[in-house]
């Protein structure tokens, strides 16, 4: 198999996520990707105390007092710095510059908790009990300019319960998300490798 695909992990807080994909298939040789540094815009962000665990590197930078731009220039650099080929927003709680997004064309992927394009956004369990959907769920989509916008690359359904409020609901949708993002980033690195994604 090619060389795996170096992928950088952004997170702004507790990193679950991040957790689940640096742990996903992490002794099999045959994966098609591996966490090469977690990055955060909140230096006390508990994802990378868990990353240090990890032995993964990791870049941090307060995003306070700094404009947008100016922020996502010094991201960048630190990402091209370590090699990435791919960003997984994984909790970011921050908007990314246009001029970044233009930078990463089809290499930034990101879970939301939502069936896309149902419920963009925060708040996302909350808005789907007060809709009175049926199914909740996350999905894994391709990062654009616009927000949560980008084409949807992976989905799981959680079946909203009578009893459920938003915790409950998040805690179950949460578990999915934890499964579905690894496959998901899982089977891009494999067809980025194999030339099936353009930019
Ligand atoms: C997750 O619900 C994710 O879908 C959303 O932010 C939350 C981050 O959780 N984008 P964690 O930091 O990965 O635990």
């Amino acid at each position: 198999m090619a060389e795996r695909v170096r992928v950088a992990a952004l997170i702004s807080g507790r990193g679950s996520n991040m957790l689940a994909l640096s742990e996903h298939r992490r002794r099999d040789p045959d994966r098609a990707y591996d966490i090469v540094l977690v990055a955060s815009n909140v230096p006390e962000a508990r994802g990378l105390v868990l990353a240090k665990r990890l032995g993964i590197r990791t870049w941090t930078l307060s995003h306070k007092g700094l404009e947008r731009g100016d922020f996502d220039m010094k991201l960048d650099a630190a990402l091209r710095e370590h090699g990435v080929e791919v960003v997984a927003l994984a909790g970011y709680m921050r908007l990314l510059s246009p001029e970044f997004v233009e930078r990463w064309p089809a290499r930034i992927l990101n879970i939301h908790p939502s069936l896309l394009p149902l419920h963009k956004g925060l708040d996302t369990h909350r808005r789907a009990l007060l809709s009175g959907d049926e199914y909740a769920g996350c999905s894994v989509h391709v990062v654009t300019s616009e927000l949560d916008a980008g084409p949807v690359i992976a989905q799981a359904k959680v079946r909203i319960l009578p009893r459920d409020d938003a915790e409950s609901l998040a805690a179950r949708v949460l578990e999915e998300e934890h499964r579905l993002y690894p496959a998901a980033l899982e089977e891009y690195c494999r067809a980025l490798r194999e030339g099936g994604i353009r930019d």
